[in-house]
């Protein structure tokens, strides 16, 4: 059955379903949750709630409220450890301006955490992946690598700065897609998560009728062992399967730098697209607004063979 007042459904890959309540107001909602990808359970409820979170903001929305969602494996994770997750959730949903409003745990296997996000936009503001039209500029706002360090942590490789640097990334909030969605600045975007950049760019491309055209060399990367990592093997399976998936030619591009591109990142920024008209006031609004970068990494164009074009 079609509603019209469903705006966003699943039919475009989006992060969030929007649904009008009036002319003047949309609810965003989202459910997103994972196992643990750090030690420190604090950290862990942190990176997860700002995954969440993001989903909101990627649409353009502001968060209202947030339910945690919980499953805990009884014998293997202390009441602390279930505590301290809980609590680095409920700090980021304060910092987000967001009302912890309840939640549901089960006992599981494998411990996993997330929240499910209720939040607002005005309907005429929303930030889709079908939004976006040639011409547009690709911004980035948080660099790529996560999925690699992530790995090599498993396999017990020491990354000192880099690997704290990760951490500190993951648990950012996307704000500005709320912000830039408020002042009107930005119609097509999403979060990069775990499809990797080319994936998520993919699916906006895909949704909106384009092509993208990206300058590898421009797209930020967390720390240079991020590509020595991956020129020693060290990608997670689901990178990998990015990579096979994309719907991209390259020209001239290492196979280091297109698995990085492909990365599976874990609370990654947001990949907007910017009429060129809009890119300064939204440069100075992802400053203001405290996005850990700010890169313009390509542009779109008219519909071609291929949904990516890599050079
Ligand atoms: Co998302
Ligand atoms: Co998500
Ligand atoms: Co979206």
């Amino acid at each position: 059955m079609q509603d019209e007042d469903l705006l966003v459904g699943a039919a475009t890959s989006d992060d969030a379903a929007v649904y009008r309540l009036s002319d003047e107001l949309a609810m965003v909602q989202t459910l997103d949750f994972f196992t643990p990808i750090v030690d420190d359970p604090y950290t862990y409820g942190q990176i997860a709630a700002a995954n969440s979170l993001s989903d909101v903001y990627a649409m353009g929305g502001l968060p209202v409220t947030a339910m945690n969602v919980v499953a805990v494996p009884m014998e293997h994770l202390s009441l602390e450890d279930v505590n301290q997750i809980l609590k680095g959730g409920a700090d980021k949903v304060a910092e987000a301006g967001c009302v912890l409003a309840g939640g549901h745990t089960v006992q599981n296997s494998e411990p996993l955490y997330g929240l499910s996000v209720t939040g607002l936009v005005h309907p005429d503001r929303l930030i889709t992946n079908s939004g976006a039209a040639a011409g547009d500029l690709l911004v980035l706002t948080k660099p790529l690598g996560t999925g690699i360090l992530s790995t090599a942590t498993k396999r017990g490789i020491e990354l000192g700065a880099a690997g704290l640097r990760a951490i500190e990334l993951m648990a950012v909030l996307n704000t500005p897609g709320a912000a830039l969605a408020k002042a009107g600045l930005v119609r097509g975007g999403t979060d990069v998560t775990g499809f990797g950049l080319l994936g998520h760019l993919g699916a906006m491309a895909r949704a909106s009728g384009v092509t993208a055209r990206i300058d590898s060399g421009k797209v930020p990367v967390l720390d240079d062992c991020v590509l020595k990592l991956i020129a020693e093997g060290c990608v997670p399976g689901g990178t990998q399967a990015n990579l096979v998936a994309a719907d991209c030619v390259a020209d001239g591009v290492s196979e280091e730098r297109m698995i990085l591109l492909a990365d599976a990142q874990t609370s990654g920024g947001l990949l907007l697209a910017v009429s060129p008209g809009n890119l300064p006031e939204v440069l100075r609004i992802l400053d203001e607004e405290g996005a850990p970068c700010a890169e313009v990494i390509g542009e779109l164009i008219e519909q071609e063979a291929r949904l990516i074009e890599v050079s």
